[in-house]
């Protein structure tokens, strides 16, 4: 089957299955930052925005998603001009292996979208579904609080 989906703001026909999830269609079209972790719901390493709320993209069918707008990492910002998110992340030290980074990164969008001065629990739990083997989440909850400094002050 095809469809029109609009990711990153870009509207394109694209081709999936039926039993497509929406993880299976982006991966297949080289929207490779969406990253393949469990495929069951449990670590969030899939996760992506829709219509800005963040979503385990492996539990959601592609044939779903309709007109909602679908927003990965790079969606965000890019290597060359990335978002204070990003960059706080990379200067907090909240980036080891990287492989939770996207989902942690979006879902730190969509928390500060719509509270910029979280409390330590409110970033528990917006990152509650979000699992990461490597940092042990203190540097991750700092580059949180970092992002949120910036984006509070404006700064890149
Ligand atoms: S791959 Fe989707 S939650 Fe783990
Ligand atoms: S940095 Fe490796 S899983 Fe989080």
């Amino acid at each position: 089957m095809k469809k029109n989906f609009n990711i990153n703001g870009k509207v394109q026909q694209i081709e999936f299955s039926p039993k497509d999830t929406l993880l299976d269609l982006l991966r297949n079209n080289d929207y490779t930052e969406v990253k393949d972790g469990c495929r069951e719901g449990s670590c969030g390493t899939c996760t992506v925005l829709l219509d800005g709320n963040p979503v385990n993209s492996c539990m959601v069918f592609a044939a779903s998603v309709g007109e909602k707008v679908v927003t990965t990492v790079k969606g965000i910002g890019t290597n060359l001009e990335p978002h204070p998110i990003q960059k706080a992340f990379a200067e907090a030290g909240a980036v080891q292996c990287g492989y939770c980074t996207p989902g942690m990164v979006l879902s730190t969008y969509a928390l500060l979208s719509k509270n910029n001065n979280p409390t330590e629990e409110d970033i528990k739990t917006a990152l509650d579904g979000n699992l990461c083997r490597c940092t042990g989440y203190v540097k991750i909850i700092d580059a949180v609080k970092l992002a949120a400094e910036k984006m509070r002050n404006n700064l890149k």
